[in-house]
């Protein structure tokens, strides 16, 4: 039976993803870590701190565990307000992970890359898994060598780790974490709210992007394939949806007519200027048969739904 560690698990993906993995795994199965203890968990949760490695390996020997998930980072946004810091806790934690897991025979690891590998010297439109990797941030960097550093203990370790490059990552159940591509949650936020939305990318800003619920279907798909299928041990492009902020504000006018967004663009234009429009996902289609199932008009109705249940019923218990 698998026992699963999940490190940063308090943050926009790792706050859903354990639900799921104590869904498929069982309750007693998934060690959620995080640097804070979150009142929302349910199920066994541990304060960990990945930047220390002695901590990681005591967590593991306690509770045996087979599967490591990791989901601790400093994203793209704020990673530039401190690039040392970001440089530092981004590296060490990835280096801590695959250490212990092949020091104490882990089964399987997952460590996310991101769009964010990509820079100006990549084709923009549906860019390619094998290409040119100039990162303009100190974020896209580090998953650079955070993917180095995954092939590397696989090729010499045979250590199983696998990993995904996730577009921007869109929720209702969480909040993003200081990311170029928060704006794409935040504006659904404001229009269920009944507030217009002042954008910080300019209107035509084309991004990939990926619905939550589609992201955690690939991990877990990706962490159920056969290794043998598995071609890709640096990182898989993966591809959800792209659309601009003009875009996603239109979808959100078919429910709220009298939405307006307006644009004043800062420091974050020039990030999403460096990264790809669209991906090319072709190798995970292929290796372990991915497709994503959430285009943006389903996805804008679903979130709307669903943050019109959480402010409406926040309301009512006031
Ligand atoms: P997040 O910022 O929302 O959460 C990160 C979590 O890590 C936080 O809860 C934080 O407390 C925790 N953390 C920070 N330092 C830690 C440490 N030293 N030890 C333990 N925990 C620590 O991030 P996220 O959006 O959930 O992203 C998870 C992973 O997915 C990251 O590797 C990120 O780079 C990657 N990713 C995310 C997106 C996205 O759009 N959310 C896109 C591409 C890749
Ligand atoms: N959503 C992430 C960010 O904007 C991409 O890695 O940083």
């Amino acid at each position: 039976m698998d026992t699963i560690l999940v490190i940063g698990a308090g943050g926009q993906i790792g706050t859903v993803l354990v639900q799921a993995l104590q869904q498929k795994f069982g309750l007693s199965q998934v060690i959620a870590s995080d640097l804070k203890a979150s009142q929302s968990f349910t199920g066994i949760f541990e304060i960990l701190d990945a930047t220390k490695a002695d901590d990681l390996m005591s967590l593991v020997r306690k509770y045996q565990v087979t599967q490591i998930y990791h989901l601790a980072a400093i994203l793209s946004a704020s990673g530039e307000a401190n690039p040392v810091r970001t440089w530092e806790l981004n590296m060490q934690t990835v280096l801590n992970v695959l250490e212990v897991a092949r020091l104490e025979n882990v089964n399987k690891v997952f460590i996310p890359s991101s769009i964010a590998v990509f820079g100006p010297s990549a084709n923009p439109v549906h860019t390619s898994q094998q290409t040119y990797l100039d990162p303009t941030t100190v974020y896209g960097i580090s998953k650079v060598a955070a993917e180095n550093w995954m092939q590397y203990y696989h090729t010499k370790y045979n250590l199983d780790v696998r990993s995904i490059r996730y577009p921007g990552v869109i929720s209702y159940q969480s909040m993003p974490g200081g990311g170029t591509t928060d704006y794409a949650v935040d504006i659904y936020h404001k229009a269920v709210q009944g507030q217009n939305y002042e954008c910080f990318l300019s209107e035509d800003t084309r991004l990939p992007m990926i619905y939550m619920d589609d992201a955690i279907r690939a991990t877990l798909e990706l962490m159920d394939a056969d290794a043998e299928r598995i071609t890709v041990r640096n990182s898989y492009n993966l591809a959800g949806l792209s659309f601009t902020p003009t875009e996603v504000a239109e979808a959100i006018q078919q429910f709220f007519p009298t939405f307006q967004t307006t644009y004043k663009p800062d420091f974050r234009q020039q990030i999403a200027n460096s990264w790809p429009q669209s991906i090319d996902d072709s190798a995970a289609r292929r290796d372990w048969g991915w497709k994503p199932a959430y285009d943006l008009p389903r996805m804008t109705e679903d979130m709307i739904h669903h943050l019109d249940h959480q402010y409406h019923a926040d309301l009512t218990q006031v």
